[in-house]
């Protein structure tokens, strides 16, 4: 799996692709990610991505033109690439869109910021909008990395557990319950909290009897 992102901020990734499992998926090259600085494909000396936006109003729009030269020059081609631009406005994401976009081999990002992006790439270049929630945010590149991460811990390996794979089955909820660790007690503000004594029992049957009705069903 393949993942382009375009930003005009990509230094927001250095961090974020060298920790934890992401890390670990790029160096055993289970996913390869590619951050993109869209100010490479404008053609003004002052790289601007963006401008004022007709009809008036406060802000800035990012520009069209300068996605779909990225867009272009980045696209493995084919079926298997899904260009996705983030808004507010988009498809609100969930559990079966990832397992949707498990499937391709490459997916392209399109981060916005300011006051959004010309309306030709949700119309026109953009294959999905895609909303993270019903709220607002900066940029569009959170949305990039919350859809990387729930993409990438269903592809084979990367979170190493085979079992989890079988979220990607389409139209197959699974649940998410709460989960303890040690210790048993934890004094917390002066209350003694215990771990569930169903998770001590060892009966298994029980055990997955209390998770489902504790849980929430992802789908
Ligand atoms: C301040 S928002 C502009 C929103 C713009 N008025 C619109 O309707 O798309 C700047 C950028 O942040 C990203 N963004 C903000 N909230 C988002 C959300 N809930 N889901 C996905 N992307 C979001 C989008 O890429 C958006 O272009």
């Amino acid at each position: 799996m393949r993942f382009d992102i375009i930003t005009i901020f990509p230094s927001l990734f250095d961090s974020y692709l060298k920790e934890s499992l992401i890390g670990k998926a790029c160096d055993k090259k289970l996913i390869e990610v590619k951050v993109h600085d869209l100010r490479n494909w404008t053609d003004d000396p002052h790289k601007s991505a963006d401008d004022t936006p007709f009809g008036g109003g406060g802000g800035m729009v990012m520009k069209a033109e300068p996605i779909y030269k990225a867009i272009s020059e980045v696209k493995l081609g084919g079926k298997k690439s899904r260009v996705i631009l983030f808004t507010p406005r988009g498809k609100r994401f969930n559990q079966k869109k990832a397992s949707e976009f498990a499937d391709y081999r490459q997916i392209i990002m399109i981060c916005g910021r300011y006051e959004g992006v010309d309306e030709r790439v949700a119309k026109f270049i953009a294959d999905e909008n895609i909303s993270i929630g019903n709220y607002v945010l900066m940029g569009g590149e959170l949305p990039a990395m919350a859809v990387m991460e729930a993409v990438s811990r269903l592809i084979p390996q990367v979170v190493g557990k085979e079992s989890f794979l079988k979220e990607r089955k389409k139209g197959e909820s699974f649940i998410e319950y709460p989960q303890y660790t040690r210790p048993e007690v934890l004094e917390i503000n002066g209350e003694k909290r215990r771990v569930p004594r169903v998770l001590l029992s060892g009966n298994h049957q029980k055990i997955k009897e209390w998770r489902k009705r504790k849980g929430k069903s992802i789908k």
